[in-house]
């Protein structure tokens, strides 16, 4: 079908342009400290847009709708074992301007707490309590380098692995060179070799994308950059910009060259103040040497809202707007950035290209077990040593928490890839933790971001605890995942007014099948899969 202006015909879609007032209005408010009412109206002022629409932005994103709160305790499931809510109440009782956030892609630092736009790792009652109410002094001392959480294992090297986060970073741009001389067609076959699926959540095979963007007759394309991460118990694309910026910009600029886009969209959460500021020195240096003459790299710092790691709300933030899933097709590589042609790639997608060109495709693919390559498996909760852990695609949980250490007591449950996933029952402890085998359970590999419950815990809390994040993160924009949320989580709090827990299924199917997008698709999986494996802890 042919595209009017870069769209489908029929397509409704608002179509804004780099130079459209609209895409500054995030930055604006965040500028002038958040929104107010005085703040909306100069701002509409100076934008000739809607005071209404300067509103609904400010109103959508976290960081900008409630500026006075300074320190946010994280409250997502593996903070929460780790002590969050008395150190939410100590800073509350510091007197420091404090409020609770959804996770903050520190689990493995737990509790985590956002400190202005400055994540601070395991943050105790004590510092709390020291601040004296004083924003400034909590954790006062905190360095860049306490941003680092544990890798593993600790011996890595290229043979074995793809990413080699303890590595040096490598500014050669090899890789960069090797692709331009492969051509673009010889690059989507060694893609297509490797079997490189999307590390974002949904395991999409990354050569069919690449193909589709560099085949469309549209000639403005772009590459965007998915650094929202927030899925809670996902935090290894932090540990990738911060440990190796090179091979991020390195596999974007090659992602450009091949498919014909000269702009690159770096979206990173608001809250990655010291990653962003990696990620910027290392664009300087590049910029300095010159290493990629044709492709411009721009920063975008998000402003606080899980939903916008989906990447049609992540376009749609990055053009300014509140971010709101758009309804697929047309899918980003077809009608994305400002409706141009897109790619958009998570960051260890995105971080395995180099390798990939230098080593080979079928050295990538033998790399994994039941599946090509390696993962980045995030494991926090009940493990001695939480922390990011390079291993090959399909090991087991049992395996996975042996390099980590071990269990903390024992194992009642685990969810595999973040909140969307749900749980599953300890006796799957020795399933391959890959895209494939677990969808077949209902489940879902996702981001990897695995998170272990020992038998202290009560399984309907848990899932209270993640109903309790999705409902905050949803968009509100369909009915299904806005009113089925708050439903769900009403019920399994047990809520007076709630019909109680008799109408869940038929709750979880609607969204299911009513849902614009993956949220409202997958929230009520953390209380269906609590109630087929765990009915003794809601009796
Ligand atoms: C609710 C929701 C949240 C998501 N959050 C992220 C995220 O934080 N980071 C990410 O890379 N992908 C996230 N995704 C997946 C993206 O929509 C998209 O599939 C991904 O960025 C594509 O990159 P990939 O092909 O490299 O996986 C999310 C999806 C949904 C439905
Ligand atoms: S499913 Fe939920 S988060 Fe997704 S578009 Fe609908 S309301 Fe928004
Ligand atoms: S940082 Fe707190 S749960 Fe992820």
């Amino acid at each position: 079908m042919p595209l009017i202006n870069g769209q489908r015909p029929g397509t409704i879609y608002l179509v804004s342009s780099p130079n459209d007032p609209r895409s500054t209005v995030p930055d604006r408010l965040a500028s002038a400290g958040g929104l107010s009412e005085g703040v909306a109206r100069v701002l509409s002022r100076d934008t000739g847009l809607h005071e209404a629409d300067i509103y609904g932005v400010g109103s959508f994103y976290h960081l900008l709708a409630r500026p006075e709160a300074r320190v946010r305790v994280c409250g997502g499931l593996s903070c929460q074992l780790a002590g969050s809510r008395e150190v939410l109440s100590a800073c509350k009782a510091a007197g420091l301007p404090t409020e609770e956030i959804s996770c903050l892609a520190a689990c493995d630092r737990a509790p985590a707490v956002l400190r202005d736009r400055r994540t601070l790792p395991s943050v105790t009652v004590e510092d709390a309590t020291r601040s004296a109410g004083k924003v400034e002094d909590l954790c006062s001392t905190d360095s860049e380098t306490a941003w680092l959480g544990t890798i593993g294992p600790e011996t890595q090297s290229m043979g074995t692995h793809a990413l080699n986060l303890l590595g040096e970073p490598d500014w050669s741009a090899e890789a960069f060179k090797a692709a331009n001389k492969m051509g673009p067609a010889a690059l989507f076959d060694l893609l297509e070799e490797s079997g490189l699926q999307g590390r974002g959540g949904a395991g999409f095979p990354a050569h069919i994308k690449w193909r589709a963007v560099a085949g469309q007759a549209v000639q403005k394309r772009y590459i965007v950059l998915n650094a929202d991460e927030g899925e809670p118990g996902t935090f290894k694309d932090r540990e990738v910009l911060m440990r190796r910026p090179d091979l991020v910009l390195e596999g974007l600029a090659i992602a450009a060259a091949a498919t014909g886009a000269s702009e690159v969209y770096l979206y990173l959460r608001g809250e990655f103040e010291v990653p962003s500021g990696v990620i910027a020195q290392a664009i300087a240096k590049l910029e300095e040497t010159n290493r990629y003459p044709d492709i411009t790299f721009h920063m975008h710092a998000g402003q606080g809202a899980y939903i916008c790691g989906e990447e049609t709300a992540l376009l749609e933030a990055l053009e300014g707007k509140r971010g709101m899933p758009r309804l697929k097709p047309p899918f980003p590589v077809e009608v994305g950035l400002w409706g141009k042609p897109t790619l958009v790639h998570n960051v260890e997608t995105i971080a395995y290209i180099p390798g990939i060109v230098l080593k080979g495709g079928a050295w990538f693919k033998n790399l994994g077990r039941t599946e090509p390559g390696t993962k980045l498996y995030c494991i926090s909760g009940h493990v001695q040593n939480p922390g990011t852990y390079e291993l090959p695609l399909g090991i087991s949980l049992d395996e996975l928490v042996e390099t980590a250490g071990g269990y903390v007591g024992t194992l009642k449950a685990f969810s595999p890839g973040g909140a969307s996933s749900g749980f599953l029952p300890a006796s799957e402890r020795g399933r391959a933790l890959d895209f494939k085998g677990l969808g077949s359970l209902g489940s879902m590999l996702g981001s990897a971001g695995v998170v272990v419950l020992n038998d202290t815990v009560n399984m309907r809390w848990a899932a209270e605890e993640q109903l309790r994040f999705f409902e905050e993160e949803s968009c509100g924009q369909c009915a299904p995942c806005r009113i089925g949320t708050h439903y769900l989580h009403a019920a399994v709090k047990g809520q007076e007014k709630s019909l109680g827990l008799a109408h869940v299924g038929d709750v979880a199917w609607q969204m299911n099948e009513g849902s614009i997008c993956g949220l409202g698709q997958a929230a009520a999986l953390p209380l269906t899969s609590a109630l087929k494996y765990f009915p003794e802890d809601f009796s």
